[in-house]
């Protein structure tokens, strides 16, 4: 059960495999045809393998599934991290699968914000310096930056603790420190490689309740988790098998228009 309620395995869950489409929702993030392939021959590992995936504007989705199947490739070749073998992948509108390493760059720092699970914070610089590089990289000036870091940081709940290293800071209070150098150039989407998998419970609801905030105004997020508590937060959930899609849930109906689930299924 979540905190407001729902629940994994509500009669409300919807199942249906591929992504349902209106006209309402506009996807902000494409996967079309999407693969990723290591190795050859005999070693060949289809690690992402052919997935055509849709996120709307504003959607919070969860993607879980067994360990190796898929969920750290998928999300790097989606925030421009990695290069698919073969298919594309669209950000507003725009294919980034085929930009150059300049380009690409830029878009990593302007376009997405990743959260990972061991942080990832630098080690030397306070938690509002490691928000602000980010804003400074893309071109703010160091008082708008200043700005930006204080303002996010207040909204993880960690005001006060800028002039802080991350080596002064708990598990749950430098995934917040992650979050907020994420979400500093209000990023298209954010990206998160299972977030919670280094923290307690405690730190985990912490982290919660902050993408539920999100959720709340209207940041689209990408989560991988194996974490159901996790995944229940989400207004979707899609379940990967060997680099494949082999679920997709809607867990608030309300954003699936039924007609269209029908008609993916039939
Ligand atoms: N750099 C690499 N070289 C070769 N194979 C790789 C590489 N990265 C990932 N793989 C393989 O691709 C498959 C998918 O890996 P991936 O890391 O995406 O899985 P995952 O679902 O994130 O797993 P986990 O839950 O354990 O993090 C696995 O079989 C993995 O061994
Ligand atoms: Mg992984």
């Amino acid at each position: 059960m979540t905190g407001d309620g729902r629940r994994l395995g509500d009669s409300r869950r919807r199942r249906t495999i591929g992504t349902p489409r209106s006209p309402a929702e506009k996807p902000v993030l494409q996967a079309i045809g999407l693969s990723r392939t290591y190795g050859r021959g005999e070693t060949l590992v289809r690690a992402v393998d052919g997935i055509d995936l849709d996120v709307s504007a504003g959607q919070t989705l969860a993607v879980t599934g067994p360990s190796g199947c898929g969920k750290s490739t998928l999300l790097q070749l989606l925030g421009g991290l990695d290069r698919p073998t073969r298919g594309q992948v669209r950000l507003g509108g725009r294919r980034i699968d085929d930009l150059g390493e300049r380009s690409l760059a830029r878009l990593r720092r302007r376009a997405t914000g990743f959260v990972f699970q061991d942080f990832q914070l630098m080690d030397e610089l306070t938690a509002a310096e490691n928000v602000e590089l980010p804003a400074l990289l893309a071109g703010a000036s160091p008082r708008t930056a200043r700005a930006r870091a204080t303002a996010l940081l207040d909204r993880v709940g960690l005001d006060g603790r800028g002039r802080h290293l991350p080596s002064e800071l708990s598990g749950g209070q430098r995934q917040r420190v992650a979050v907020a150098r994420a979400l500093v150039n209000e990023p298209l989407v954010v990206l998160a490689d299972e977030p919670t998998g280094n923290l307690d419970s405690a730190a985990t609801r912490d982290i919660l309740r902050l993408f539920d905030e999100l959720r709340a105004a209207g940041q689209t997020l990408v989560v991988v988790t194996h974490d159901e508590r996790v995944a229940a937060t989400a207004d979707r959930v899609v379940s990967l098998r060997d680099g494949s899609l082999v679920d997709d849930t809607r867990l608030d109906g309300a954003t699936a228009p039924l007609g269209a689930l029908l008609s993916w299924e039939g």
